[in-house]
């Protein structure tokens, strides 16, 4: 018999596998060409030619040892490639010492939490967020405590930060360019957010989630983390920026500022191992690590937001342009989200609504999908609207 935990979750499930599912049912019954399936956060962008001739290449080297294990943190010269990029984008001097190879984010985020949390420690999360911080959290003993971001900016409250600090909190995660809202913190807010942290009597680290930091719209650059926050921790992953996200390849960072660095970075390390992760995928680490200036084709996914933005101002529904990242974040007509879901189900539209992410009153539209699936959704949106009429 499976645990009574997890059985409770899995029953509980997440709105990202029910809309799948429902996904699968309408795709059955109608065609997949005729279903407007916004609801999965996969990116469909293949990753850059020069990444995949990098992959065979290194795929085919026949030297002795490249399929064994190495330091549980990564391969050294790996991860001094990597401390060289983020010292010279952020100005801030790392060293390879300071970086663990991941499984992705997600390993980087587990590695972060189990190196950082004792039993009923509490990790600040801010709605909206992705949903796995949650689960995260509690596999490493923690009690996730939720901050709402402001309803109209969907940006964070140094202030409401601020009243939920208690003598338990350890961590605060943050995420930017964000999933689900699209919105960038800038330098002055992570300036604000330091600076209230740093006036706590305890040490409180940032865990910065960072996934989406390269797929930026409108010109924009995200504002380097390591420069502005002290407590810092970031977990990258190339699954977004190369479009590699079922390699599972990314990195934990700690910053030199970071209060006991040296300790976290030998503790990652060891958690990295006991995880069960053992060390980040052999190959892809070498991968990267020849690819570190490369991304996707960014121009293609910002053709593809503006014309959803497009399609559904059209329908009137509001609609702020995502400054980054793959998601749209759409009010609803009303605080019910979940009907909304259903009535746009109906429409054969297929979307996440906000409480999946802490946040009721919107729903999340990702806009990693063809030019075709947005543009022959309008009249959809259309006959949505004409409910809300
Ligand atoms: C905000 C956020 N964090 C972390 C992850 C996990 O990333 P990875 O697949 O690199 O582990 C995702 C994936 O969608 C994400 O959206």
């Amino acid at each position: 018999m499976i645990s009574k935990k997890i059985s409770n979750k899995m029953a509980s499930g997440s709105w990202i596998r029910k809309m799948f599912e429902e996904g699968a049912r309408l795709k059955a019954l109608h065609g997949a060409e005729n279903v407007y399936d916004f609801s999965l956060g996969n990116p469909d962008l293949e990753p850059p030619e020069q990444v995949l001739e990098t992959i065979s290449r290194l795929a085919s080297t026949q030297e002795t040892g490249t399929h064994g294990y190495m330091n549980n943190a990564g391969y050294p010269a790996v991860r001094a490639a990597i401390a060289a990029d983020l010292t010279a984008r952020s100005g801030i001097e790392l060293n390879e010492n300071l970086i663990c190879m991941t499984v992705g984010a997600a390993g980087g985020l587990n590695v972060a939490l189990k190196s950082l949390l004792d039993p009923g420690d509490e990790v600040i999360v801010l709605a909206p967020y992705f949903v796995e911080y949650l689960s995260y959290i509690d596999n490493h003993g923690g009690v996730p405590v939720v901050v709402d971001c402001d309803r109209t900016s969907l940006l964070p409250v140094a202030e409401a930060i601020q009243q939920a600090i208690t003598d338990r909190t350890k961590a605060i995660i943050i995420n930017s360019p964000n999933n689900p809202s699209g919105k960038i913190y800038s330098a002055e807010l992570l300036q604000e957010i330091d600076r209230m942290l740093l006036a706590q009597k305890n040490t409180i680290y940032v865990i910065s989630d960072e996934p989406y930091i390269d797929l930026v719209y409108d010109g924009r650059k995200t504002p380097e983390s390591l420069k502005w926050l002290t407590n810092l921790l970031v977990c990258f992953s190339w699954s977004k920026s190369l479009s590699l996200p079922g390699e599972r390849i990314g990195f934990l960072a700690i910053s030199p500022r970071a209060e006991d660095h040296d300790e976290l970075a030998a503790a990652a390390a060891y958690c990295n191992r006991t995880l069960g992760f053992v060390n980040a995928p052999a190959l892809f680490q070498r991968v990267i690590a020849e690819s570190l200036g490369a991304k996707v084709d960014v121009a293609r996914y910002e053709r593809r937001r503006d014309l959803l933005i497009e399609v559904i101002r059209q329908a009137g529904f509001e609609a702020d342009a995502p400054e980054g990242g793959l998601y749209v974040f759409m009010k609803t007509p009303n605080d019910d989200d979940i009907r909304f879901a259903d009535i746009c189900a109906q429409e054969r539209i297929l979307l996440v609504p906000g409480r999946g992410f802490g946040f009721s009153g919107y729903v999340r539209l990702c806009f990693a999908v063809p030019e075709q699936t947005i543009t022959a959704s309008a009249q959809a949106f259309a006959n949505v609207a004409q409910v809300y009429a």
